[in-house]
C-alpha cells in the first residue's frame, strides 16, 4: 500500500467511475485483447479471485488460473523466484495470492512482468483496500459527506486482518480521520500502523468493547475472525463469536445513518456470526455494494498498469447479448 499516493488513489477512483458502463454490461470493449492475466491463488479466495479475473475479461483479455499450492510445481520445492521467472514468460500481469508474508514482494522482484498482490498471508491486502476506500466514498457521498473527516470503526480481528491492515495504511492518507478500533482483547491492531496514523493527524481510539467502538461513526467495518492464521482451532475458537453485530445492537448503538461494510466472507457458522444475517434488511448494509465495486476498481487497475485507461471506450461496442438479471434492490427479474 507504501506505493500509493493520494492522487493515484483520487485517479484509479476516476477510472472505476469510468468502468462501470462495462461492468454493467451495457458495453463490451476488446481494448486489451491479446493480453494474458495469469491469476494464482495459493490461498482460498472466491471473491478476490473471480473478480481479478472477471475484470480483466471485461476489458477483453484471457485469464488463466492455478487455485492451491497442492496442484502447483511449489510443493516439488520450487522457489517462488523461480516460479516468478517462469511465469512470467506466459503472461502479462500477474495476481498472487499466498500464504507467506512478503511473498508477492519476493515473487515480484523475480517477475518480467508487474504483479498485484492478492493477499500475502496476514500481512497485506492492498486492492481490498482500494475497493473499500472507493466504497467508502460512494456512500458518504450518497449522503453528502467527505472522506476527509469522516470516522470509521474497524471491528474484530485488527491483528490477523490484512484487508485491516492496508486499510489503515490508506486511510493515513487522508486529513483529519477519526479510526476507532474496537478487537477482542489479544486481537488489536499493529502497533507501527497505529502509529502511522497518529503521525499523520489521524484520531485514534481503541478499545476492547464492540459496544463503545460503534458508536458516533459514519462507517463501521466488521472483520471475521482470521481463523487459518491461529496456531490451533482452540485459540481461534476462543475468539470466534466474541464480537458479533446484529440488527439490535446496531439500532441500540449506532447512528441511524451508520454504514455497515464487511470485506467478507462472513462467517456464518453458529459459533461464528459476526455480522448477523438479520442485518442483510438494513439499507445501511453496503457489502454486497462493496463487492461489485470490486470489479470496478480492478478494471481500473488493469486499465492504468497496461496504459489504455483513455481507449477502453473506443474499443467498444454494444453486447451481441443481453442477460436477465434481478434487480438487486427491488428483487424483480428485467
Ligand atoms: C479477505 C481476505 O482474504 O483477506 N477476504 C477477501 O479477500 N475479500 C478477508 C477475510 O478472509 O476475512
Amino acid at each position: 500500500m507504501q506505493q500509493f499516493e493520494r492522487a493515484d488513489v483520487e485517479e484509479i477512483f476516476e477510472v472505476a467511475d469510468r468502468m462501470r458502463p462495462f461492468a454493467r454490461r451495457e458495453y463490451v470493449t476488446s481494448v486489451l485483447k491479446g493480453a494474458i492475466l495469469s491469476n494464482m491463488f495459493f490461498e482460498p479466495s472466491t471473491r478476490t479471485r473471480v473478480s481479478f479475473g472477471s475484470a480483466f475479461n471485461l476489458l477483453g483479455g484471457n485469464v488463466r488460473e492455478t487455485t492451491g499450492i497442492e496442484s502447483s510445481s511449489i510443493v516439488k520445492g520450487e522457489s517462488m523466484r523461480d516460479f516468478a521467472r517462469v511465469l512470467s514468460g506466459y503472461s502479462d500481469v500477474i495476481v498472487i495470492r499466498h500464504p507467506e508474508i512478503g511473498s508477492a514482494t519476493e515473487f515480484a522482484s523475480a517477475s518480467a512482468v508487474p504483479v498485484v498482490n492478492g493477499g500475502d498471508g496476514a500481512n497485506e491486502h492492498p486492492s481490498q483496500a482500494l475497493l473499500d476506500l472507493y466504497t467508502i466514498r460512494a456512500e458518504l457521498e450518497s449522503q453528502q459527506k467527505r472522506v476527509d473527516g469522516f470516522r470509521i470503526a474497524l471491528i474484530g480481528d485488527l491483528a490477523n486482518g490484512r484487508a485491516v491492515h492496508s486499510l489503515l495504511k490508506l486511510l493515513s492518507l487522508f486529513e483529519n480521520v477519526t479510526v476507532k478500533l474496537a478487537s477482542p482483547q489479544g486481537l488489536g491492531a499493529p502497533r507501527d500502523l497505529v502509529e502511522l496514523l497518529r503521525k499523520r493527524g489521524a484520531t485514534v481510539v481503541e478499545s476492547h468493547d464492540l459496544r463503545e467502538g460503534i458508536q458516533r461513526v459514519d462507517i463501521l467495518y466488521v472483520t471475521r475472525v482470521q481463523e487459518e492464521r491461529f496456531g490451533t482451532q482452540e485459540e481461534a475458537d476462543y475468539y470466534r463469536g466474541l464480537f458479533r453485530l446484529n440488527q439490535e445492537i446496531y439500532s441500540k448503538y449506532c447512528e441511524s445513518n451508520t454504514v455497515i461494510m464487511h470485506p467478507l466472507p462472513r462467517d456464518s457458522r453458529a459459533q461464528g456470526q459476526e455480522l448477523d444475517v438479520d442485518l442483510d434488511a438494513n439499507p445501511n448494509l453496503a457489502i454486497f455494494r462493496q463487492t461489485q465495486n470490486g470489479v470496478l476498481v480492478r478494471m481500473a487497475l488493469f486499465a492504468l498498469m497496461f496504459d489504455v485507461a483513455d481507449e477502453v471506450g473506443q474499443h467498444a461496442t454494444r453486447p451481441n447479448w443481453r442477460m436477465r438479471r434481478r434487480d438487486e434492490r427491488t428483487g424483480a427479474a428485467n
